[in-house]
């Protein structure tokens, strides 16, 4: 690996990547088979986590009967919340334990199958609930085993949760989105149907298909593994090890596949083709940031999503303001790659060409600007939101964004470039307005 330049070996970096992912299952019509995969798991009785809105949806009836008929006994939890709490988590454990469940099956978006995640943990290895949350807020206690069998459903093309060891949730006495990191957390299987989302609203494919672009770009681009520093033994090597060769195999695959697909899934939903495909580009880049991690644009987005006033989307719940994962990422994304691309300009370049760029000829400091252009265009293309403007937000709020982003240092850390509380400020200065 020492001969490709980004990776190479320093006095004391890491010299050793893992590869971690769930076993996969991908197509029209796999959602059929969930119940021969419990049953192939060994599983008698399950606990199913959904939420409310898909609860109404076909797609349970179709879970439901298939572990009927593989014989596999199942409880219904339809409660789980769109951006989870610590107390929606407690809710979820608690029905979790109760049921005395052998393994568990999620169907829903990344809320679900982060739920799911932390119902399997707690009622497996049962703790106070700080015990596993990332420190500083958490205490951030390694997981001490396996934890049951968990098959995971994904309804939406974006978060790649079905493939990563994350939960994320707002806490809310911090009043801060957090969460739980660990590989354990890992689903065992992902059964990937992309037909659950044919019915979804363009909006909806727009915020998580730039959720996928976001966690490809940002994985591609991050600090290299081998620059992290070589850890005391195996068993501390961060799950989020860096950029590295096999991630990278995942993140142009999925930035190919969004710049081709990504407008036409948002503009037409009956471009079946173009949806499976941006399925398949989720779970590509569910797998690679998994295993490298993101950085800046989610680090901005915890407080773009947590300050939120009044943003009302179209497509998503109208009981409470929410600017969705994806839309909260995507917003600080173009000012965030003009920033970092002094770091690694060819692969800002080489992510612009892959999204569809047909600009050839594009010196160093300009490949920030490039990838900031093409990424912004896609935005405009599928009615996103003009920057955190766009959002709600106005100068006079980047003081309290850079204080939420900035304690994000688990991501923060992950740039390629450095960045402080003054480079975030400028940052979302830029992020204000696109056009
Ligand atoms: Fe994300």
């Amino acid at each position: 690996m020492s001969c490709c330049h980004y990776y190479q070996f320093t006095e004391h970096g890491d010299t050793v990547f893992s590869v971690d992912i769930s076993a996969i299952k991908f197509g029209p019509g796999a959602l059929q088979e969930v119940g021969e995969d419990a049953r192939d798991l060994g599983l008698k009785r399950v606990a199913v986590f959904t939420d409310p809105i898909l609860a109404k949806l076909p797609y349970l009836q179709t879970v439901s009967a298939s572990l009927l008929q593989a014989g596999v006994d199942a409880e219904v939890y339809s409660q789980a919340r769109v951006e989870p709490t610590d107390k929606s988590f407690q809710d979820a454990c608690r029905f979790a334990v109760e049921g005395k469940f052998d393994g568990f099956i999620s169907l829903g978006g990344g809320s679900v199958i982060d739920t799911c995640k932390a119902a399997n943990l707690y009622s497996t290895w049962p703790a106070s609930f700080e015990t596993y949350v990332n420190a500083p807020l958490g205490a951030g206690q390694p997981v001490p085993g396996a934890l049951k069998p968990h098959i995971a459903c994904p309804t939406t093309s974006g978060t790649g949760s079905e493939c990563t060891g994350i939960a994320v949730f707002d806490y809310l006495e911090m009043k801060v989105k957090t969460g739980i990191a660990s590989r354990a957390l890992r689903p065992t299987r992902a059964v990937i149907d992309p037909t659950c989302t044919y019915t979804l609203p363009a909006n909806v494919v727009a915020a998580s298909g730039f959720d996928v672009l976001s966690h490809a770009i940002e994985s591609y681009t991050a600090m290299p593994f081998s620059q992290r520093n070589k850890p005391a033994s195996p068993a501390v090597r961060p799950m989020s090890q860096g950029a590295n060769p096999y991630s990278d195999l995942g993140c142009e695959k999925a930035l190919e596949l969004t710049g081709r697909y990504l407008v036409r899934a948002v503009q037409d939903a009956n471009d079946h083709q173009a949806r499976d495909q941006m399925m398949f580009a989720a779970t590509l880049a569910g797998i690679a940031f998994g295993n490298s991690g993101v950085h800046i644009p989610h680090g901005m987005a915890y407080s773009v999503a947590g300050l939120v006033r009044d943003f009302q989307p179209a497509g998503y719940p109208d009981d409470e303001p929410i600017c969705p994962h994806g839309m909260s990422v995507i917003v600080n994304a173009p000012a965030a790659f003009r920033f970092t691309a002094s770091a690694c300009p060819e692969r800002h370049r080489h992510g612009a060409r892959l999204l569809g760029s047909d600009e050839m000829d594009v010196d160093d400091h300009e490949s920030g600007n490039l990838l900031a252009g093409q990424l912004i265009s896609m935005m405009k293309a599928t009615d996103m939101p003009n920057g955190i403007g766009g959002v709600g937000y106005e100068e006079r709020d980047i003081p309290h964004l850079v204080e939420g982003a900035y304690a994000q240092k688990r991501l923060l850390q992950q740039s390629p470039r450095s960045i402080g509380q003054d480079d975030l400020a400028v940052i979302y200065e830029d992020a204000v307005r696109y056009w």
